[in-house]
């Protein structure tokens, strides 16, 4: 499938947060956020104790470490702190894997995997979604940090051919860049591109996912036989994966977050913007609307046929998704029940409303108050343009871990500066968090509910699992070349060894 390429205009950039690895703790940060996370988890006895040694360890080494149960707690809380995200009446249902002490790029390759089968469920749990987050190692001043250049786990390439675009084109200069480091595309649609991962100054390393990994759902439509032939699908697992969790002031960049999608994701925007895959004067024509005029709605009427096709096509795979009329009354439940408790519920009006009918939702009638409360997530101009140009300052041939065939060394990319932020193309509204969603799953199912619903009405399907797309699993191949050790050889200062014994 070909689409022309339409330059993005007129729509809202994220805002960009600026942070640098090297940051101390701010101990306020950390008292505020082990009051609060011990006052809500009365379980983990009293705070006092635990401030004092925080307070020692921030002064003897500029940071310190979270137990596990406030790593867990910590994740939830930026998660119900994400202004963006209409699916966080869920918050606490969230599963978190513990990576921090995973620093290899293979391993943390192999764990990014993994969170994807975790996400997608297995066997007969395949397409029951679950929102899951990984997370790796802290940020600690000296340190190397280790970045995913992807803004998430799956997506697909966009490749230019003279004025026309096959694939995302949101992706097209990422996709260069990855090939210019080696890596070959099919050249198709979907094209599901490699992951980057880069520790310290250290060279990225190019990771294909495996196959079996990555569940795809082929798009139908249950009333109109052609609309399979447009040979749409898309992903099943939306996996943020360049924003910054911060939780007490301590900041952990690689923390990937997945839930489910909402239809309107994808059949509103990643399949229907005309700078993406711009589908609706394709879906227009094949319904046989009057494109005449504008007043006709041919948009509108087409849009409303994709959206249709995305919902039925993912409860017919048994792949979990949700519409934003049920997810917006949730969204409301959820404001509610943390009124209850005392809390508000900061959000940002242009992103929890649906991109699709807003005035038909409740979420649209009325206002909301936008406070930054952390723990939260946080997009960085660095982590933005890594996600959108796949370029530093100094690539170099990549290491290759799943390489079908022998790749060729290629001529590195001419420097570019991730801070300065001289990124000339298009940064996309919904490149990094979603449009509608800047944060993990959205959608309903009984086992999320470890709390009541306050007796919603809620459209529960027990779908038959299936999976949607399978393709062959990819062999593995040993990676080419040894992984850097990203902790530096002794001796080290009383500081450095305190950190070792603190952080691994
Ligand atoms: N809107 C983004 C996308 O289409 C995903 C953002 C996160 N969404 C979610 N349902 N957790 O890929």
């Amino acid at each position: 499938m070909t689409a022309p390429h339409t330059p993005p205009t007129g729509y809202r950039d994220a805002p960009l947060t600026d942070w640098h690895p090297d940051r101390p703790v701010d101990f306020a940060e950390a008292e505020e956020f082990l009051r609060a996370c011990y006052a809500e988890l009365p379980k983990l006895g009293p705070v006092e104790p635990r401030l004092a040694v925080v307070r020692e360890q921030i002064a003897a080494l500029g940071t310190y470490s979270h137990t596990h149960a406030e790593l867990v707690h910590g994740a939830r809380m930026a998660w119900r702190n994400a202004s963006r995200c209409i699916g966080r009446v869920y918050w606490r249902s969230l599963t978190v894997l513990d990576r921090r002490q995973h620093r290899v790029p293979d391993q943390i390759f192999d764990d990014l995997v993994s969170h994807l089968h975790t996400a997608t469920g297995e066997g007969h749990n395949r397409g029951k979604l679950r929102a899951v987050i990984s997370i790796f190692g802290q940020a600690v001043p000296g340190r190397p940090v280790t970045r995913l250049w992807n803004d998430q786990l799956i997506r697909y390439a966009g490749y230019r051919s003279g004025d026309g675009m096959t694939g995302d084109p949101q992706y097209e200069q990422f996709t260069s860049a990855v090939t210019r480091l080696g890596w070959t595309g099919k050249g198709s649609a979907f094209d599901l591109l490699p992951l980057v991962l880069q520790t310290g100054d250290g060279e990225p390393r190019l990771y294909e996912l495996p196959e079996s990994a990555v569940l795809e759902v082929p798009l139908a439509h249950p009333e109109y036989g052609w609309f399979a032939e447009l040979g749409l699908r898309w992903h099943a697992v939306p996996a943020i994966a360049n924003m910054r969790l911060s939780i007490g002031g301590v900041d952990y960049p690689l923390a990937p977050f997945s839930g489910w999608y909402m239809g309107t994701e994808i059949g509103a925007r990643n399949l229907a913007d005309a700078h993406r895959y711009n589908q609706i004067p394709v879906i227009a024509a094949r319904l046989g609307l009057d494109t005449s005029s504008e007043s006709t709605l041919w948009r509108d009427r087409a849009l409303v046929e994709l959206n249709r096709a995305v919902l039925w096509s993912f409860e017919r795979a048994g792949v979990r998704v949700t519409d934003h009329h049920s997810e917006s009354r949730l969204f409301l439940t959820h404001v509610e029940r943390e009124r209850r408790a005392g809390r508000d519920t900061p959000a940002d009006w242009t992103w929890i409303v649906p991109p699709i009918s807003g005035g038909l939702t409740p979420v649209f009638h009325r206002y909301y108050t936008e406070a930054d409360q952390r723990p939260n997530f946080y997009l960085d101009r660095s982590a933005q343009h890594l996600s959108l140009t796949a370029t530093t300052p100094a690539v170099t041939v990549p290491a290759q871990r799943t390489a079908p065939e022998p790749r060729t060394p290629v001529a590195a990319e001419p420097a570019r500066c991730p801070i300065t932020g001289q990124f000339a193309a298009a940064p996309a509204a919904d490149s990094a968090a979603g449009r509608e969603l800047g944060s993990p799953a959205d959608g309903l199912d009984q086992d999320d509910l470890d709390f009541d619903l306050d007796g919603l009405a809620f459209d529960g399907h027990d779908p038959q699992l299936v999976d949607g797309v399978s393709r062959p699993p990819a062999t593995q191949a040993e990676p080419a070349g040894s992984a850097p050790a990203p902790i530096p050889a002794e001796p080290v200062p009383a500081r450095r060894r305190g950190l070792r014994r603190l952080l691994g």
